[in-house]
Order: C-alpha cells, then sequence, then structure tokens
C-alpha cells in the first residue's frame, strides 16, 4: 500500500493552540437566533463619510499599491493627528508604518524585537494573540495575572517579580479587552519608572483609546522617558467601526519601524489603497461619529454592568472598550460549562474567559458592542440560567 505524504509542520506552529474564541464560535456558526455578545466589533456600520470617501477613491481609478509603508498622505495625517490630540511626535516618513490592523503590528513587532529564549511580560487576561505570537521567534511570555482586586491592573512590583537577565519587553494593552480596565496617569508614571529600571521595550496596544469613558486616556509613549522605547499601536477597527477595512498603525522609534517595515514589504507589500483613503477621511472628519458612537456604548456599559450584579454575576466596572468580564464563580459552573450551557439552554453567545488565558476561569466576556435591545434580551436570558442555577 503506498504511504500516505506526511508534510511536517513547523513545531512552534504545530504547537499553538488555536484562538479560544475562533473554537467557541464555531458552535455558534449554524445556531438560529443566537443572540451573539462574543465578537469583539463594533455593532455599527462605518460611517457614511468614511465608506463613501472609499468609494470615491475607487470611482477616481486608486486601485494602485501604495509605498510599503502606507501612503505618506496618511502617514502625515496620523502624525498630525497625533500632535494635534496628544501632543505626541513623530516623523511621518521614518516612525509611522501603517498596516494590516493593530494583528499586523503586534507580529510584525513581536518577530522584530524577540529572538529564543527571549521572554516578553504578557498582564493576564490578555487579548487572544499577545501569548500565542512570541512562540514563532522561540520566545515566550511571561503571564502576569490580574483580578478584580487590582482592577485587573499591573503594578510596578508585578513587573520587578516576574523580570529576569531574559526579560528584554512588555506588551501593555489599555483600555483593555477582554477586561475594560485601564490606567490612570500616576499609575503609567509608576509602571514606566519600573520599565525604565528593567531596561524594557513596550508594545503599547491602545486601539481601545477613543472608548475610554471616565478619564482621558494617556498614551504610553507621552510619559517621561517612554517615547524611544515604545511602539505605540492603534487603528481605525474600534473608535471608527472599521473592522472588515483591516488598517492600523504602528508608531515608534525609526530602529525598530524600519525592522517591521522589512517584513511587512515581503508579506504584505502594503494595506489595500481604498482602506488607506477611508482612513484619511476618518481622521479629517471622523470624530464626531466616534463620540456618539462612544456616547451608546457609555449608555450600555451602565446598562449591562448594573443588570448583571443585580442577578448575581459580580462585574467590576469597565473603564473603556465595550466589555464586561463577570465572574460566574457563583454558579459552581466553569468558564466553558457557562458558556455552552448559556449558548444551548438560553441562545446566548459569550466567551469563556478562559480564552483570555488560566486567569480568565472563573469569568466571561460580554460585548456590549451590540443594540440595546439586544443587551436587555440577553440580560433577561442570563438572568434564567443563573437562577437555575441557584437553585
Ligand atoms: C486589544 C486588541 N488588539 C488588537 C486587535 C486587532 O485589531 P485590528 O482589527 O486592528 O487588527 C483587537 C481586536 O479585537 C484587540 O481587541
Amino acid at each position: 500500500m503506498k504511504r500516505k505524504f506526511n508534510i511536517k509542520i513547523n513545531k512552534a506552529v504545530e504547537e499553538m493552540p488555536p484562538s479560544g474564541i475562533r473554537a467557541f464560535f464555531d458552535l455558534v456558526l449554524g445556531m438560529k437566533d443566537v443572540i451573539s455578545l462574543g465578537v469583539g466589533e463594533p455593532d455599527f456600520v462605518t460611517p457614511w463619510n468614511i465608506i463613501e470617501s472609499g468609494i470615491s477613491s475607487l470611482e477616481k481609478g486608486y486601485t494602485s499599491y501604495t509605498s510599503n509603508k502606507g501612503l505618506a498622505e496618511l502617514r502625515r495625517d496620523i502624525s498630525r493627528y497625533l500632535k494635534n490630540r496628544y501632543g505626541m511626535d513623530y516623523d511621518p516618513e521614518k516612525e509611522i508604518l501603517i498596516t494590516v490592523g493593530v494583528s499586523e503590528a503586534v507580529d510584525l513587532a513581536m518577530r522584530s524585537l524577540l529572538e529564543k529564549g527571549d521572554k516578553m511580560l504578557v498582564p493576564e487576561p490578555h487579548y487572544v494573540s499577545y501569548n500565542a505570537l512570541p512562540s514563532l521567534s522561540g520566545a515566550s511570555p511571561v503571564l502576569i495575572k490580574t483580578d478584580p482586586s487590582d482592577g485587573f491592573k499591573i503594578t510596578p512590583d508585578d513587573i520587578r517579580s516576574n523580570c529576569d537577565s531574559k526579560t528584554n519587553s512588555i506588551i501593555l494593552n489599555y483600555p483593555n479587552n477582554p477586561t475594560g480596565a485601564s490606567y490612570s496617569r500616576k499609575q503609567l508614571k509608576d509602571i514606566a519608572a519600573e520599565v525604565l529600571k528593567r531596561g524594557l521595550v513596550v508594545l503599547s496596544d491602545e486601539i481601545y483609546a477613543d472608548l475610554t469613558y471616565d478619564y482621558d486616556h494617556v498614551p504610553f509613549p507621552t510619559l517621561p522617558g517612554m517615547k524611544e522605547r515604545t511602539l505605540y499601536l492603534n487603528g481605525f477597527s474600534k473608535s471608527y467601526a472599521m473592522t472588515g477595512w483591516r488598517i492600523g498603525y504602528a508608531c515608534g522609534p525609526e530602529k525598530l519601524i524600519s525592522a517591521m517595515t522589512k517584513i511587512h514589504q515581503y508579506t504584505i507589500m502594503c494595506v489595500p489603497i481604498t482602506a488607506q483613503m477611508a482612513a484619511r477621511e476618518a481622521l479629517k472628519n471622523g470624530d464626531k461619529a466616534v463620540l456618539e458612537m462612544k456616547k451608546e456604548y457609555k449608555r450600555r456599559r451602565e446598562f449591562i454592568v448594573s443588570r448583571l450584579n443585580e442577578i448575581g454575576l459580580s462585574c467590576h466596572r469597565p473603564e473603556g472598550a465595550f466589555y464586561a468580564f463577570p465572574s460566574i464563580n457563583g454558579t459552581g459552573l466553569t468558564s466553558m460549562e457557562f458558556s455552552q450551557g448559556l449558548l444551548k439552554e438560553e441562545k446566548v453567545a459569550v466567551v469563556p474567559g478562559t480564552a483570555f488565558g488560566v486567569s480568565g476561569e472563573g469569568y466571561v466576556r460580554m460585548s456590549y458592542a451590540s443594540a440595546f435591545e439586544n443587551l436587555k434580551e440577553a440580560m433577561e436570558r442570563m438572568q434564567r440560567f443563573v437562577e437555575k442555577r441557584k437553585q
């Protein structure tokens, strides 16, 4: 008998677990009448003026590649926007790269920075890619657990006690997916001081910056001594409801941006020009729409957090992004059992906290980027589900 050909897969890739969110959502596919609070994307359509600028660029014949780094005009717009908004200073020629969402930027940064044996600090619960991607470079994530008692935030002590001679970097994400935690200027300053002492490079994923509800967002590179060691990541997916356009950007030290650009030019070449043209309009005339969406998310946050606490699922108040991360400990179920049971019995989809690392056990993530009516109905169904478990 002919032996079957065995394709050998790179070990690091073979051992990489699939995204916990995707694995769970394969269950949702094919089910009818499910209220999904699972996916992390706005329920809004991209504002019309932004869509129109994409369409009109196509009509005008903008269908070509752009510079690998992205349209010079867009890089200049980003530079100007960051200057006006936060007083940040980035040279559009050397310090800004347009990427296929923040997703690509995280990958490029990790591949550019990490080598075999290196360690990167990753506060947990964390966005799904942070613990998976370092292994592609033979590096490993050092997970720092956070919980509601510390507001799901790391402290300088956490950094100190988790660093050794192999630790060269840390990835921060605030407002955070999945916990919604963010940091005040004072908290960030303390973290920055420790980062400086340890000589770390910082990847700062601030994709939810515009969705900070209770105070002003402080970008990490604006803190003393941080600009030269921080890669600032942001994008259009969340604030402008542009997930499907696939566009984000990285700003940072020339040396790092130029290393990332090398990989980007071989693998991606450039972000589609249509998305880049639309992004220009978003930066120029998108603020009003962002504020309107933010107002609505904030209203939903108040509702969902108070309803969750009311039905006995203790929920820390998220300071930003559009996720609630309630504890399900009182139900006696694991995160997976809770999520599967809720889906099967009440047709509400949430994500098991374990998709965001082991310390997510005992929690589920619920996105409130879903219509108010859906949230109301979902909470009724959840209440029924939880009350059955109380008896
Ligand atoms: C924290 C965080 N970073 C990055 C991303 C990816 O965003 P993008 O659509 O820009 O690739 C997400 C998406 O959910 C996210 O939550």
